[in-house]
């Protein structure tokens, strides 16, 4: 395992738990509500259209509670992390709530050696997940190998534009790559983003930005059509400590002027059906 894949295990193998057990996940409402679905989920429900019947893959699935809320869409659902505590975490949620959903664990870039190819048609990737990938064309290649002819990708994540800033008490600066580089950006912060009293001794992580442009083109050249981008004003959690605010549908936008930044997106790309 490379030096990077073992620093970023080990950081998202210590917060499963603490994320699970936090009311950010909301891990306790998906017991009490069989209807419950993330808030991820959620604000995508209008662009995500019918689920019922579809094979779906997600890839970085975390503790399973956004592929438990496509599994209660109707989607026959499969989870994908390589945190094993992570999916220690989904697989109790999926047995606690009755929820359908299989879990594998594997690398993004292995998945082939672990799923059939072309055997999902539906691929949901959400939040804070391709930062975590240093390659998104190696990424776009195994997406759409992992497709069936017609199948459909469908990713949420964080704006690339949102990842280039750093917020500091009385400004926000642009401080980090838009542009995917080889080399990570090292971070090291004792936290995580929802709200924990947990301790952490695993801190460090290494990320990679891609700009839009980069992540569209991987598509287009791993032979993917692009059928959907909306770029939001707004990110489920509190992406610039001190310069945003809650709103009612749960997002944090700019306190002032939110129209300025570009916080999230939502792209969507299908595989061409076989001629
Ligand atoms: C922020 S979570 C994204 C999931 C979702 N938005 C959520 O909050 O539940 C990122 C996930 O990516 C996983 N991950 C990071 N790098 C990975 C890799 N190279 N292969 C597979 N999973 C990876 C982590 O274990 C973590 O569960």
């Amino acid at each position: 395992m490379d030096d990077s894949l073992t620093v970023n295990l080990a950081n998202w193998d210590e917060r499963a738990a603490a994320h699970a057990a936090s009311p950010d996940y909301g891990v306790d409402r998906f017991l009490t509500d069989p209807t419950f679905i993330s808030q991820v989920v959620a604000f995508d429900r209008p662009r995500l259209g019918a689920l019922d019947g579809r094979t779906g893959l997600h890839l970085q699935c975390h503790i399973g509670t956004d592929t438990i809320s496509l599994s209660r869409l109707g989607a026959q659902m499969t989870g994908l992390d390589f945190s094993g505590a992570a999916l220690e975490e989904a697989r109790r949620l999926a047995d606690r709530t009755g929820a359908p959903v299989r879990f594998v664990q594997s690398d993004v870039y292995s998945a082939l050696d672990v799923l059939e190819p072309a055997s999902f048609d539906l691929l949901y990737t959400g939040i804070g997940a391709l930062c975590w990938l240093p390659n998104i064309a190696r990424w776009a290649e195994t997406v759409a190998a992992l497709l069936a002819p017609g199948g459909r990708l469908f990713v949420r994540d964080m704006h690339p534009m949102l990842a280039t800033l750093e917020a500091h008490p009385d400004r926000i600066s642009l401080d980090f790559p838009y542009f995917e580089k080889p080399e990570p950006t090292i971070f090291d912060g004792p936290g995580t983003y929802v709200a924990t009293d947990a301790q952490f001794t695993s801190t460090v992580t290494h990320e990679w930005n891609h700009g839009l442009g980069e992540i569209v083109s991987a598509l287009l050249g791993a032979g993917m059509v692009i059928t959907g981008l909306a770029e939001h004003d707004s990110v489920p959690w509190e992406a610039l400590p001190g310069h945003m605010s809650v709103d009612a549908d749960g997002e944090w936008r700019l306190t002032e002027r939110p129209w300025r930044l570009a916080a999230s997106f939502t792209l969507q790309a299908q595989r061409p059906s076989l001629a």
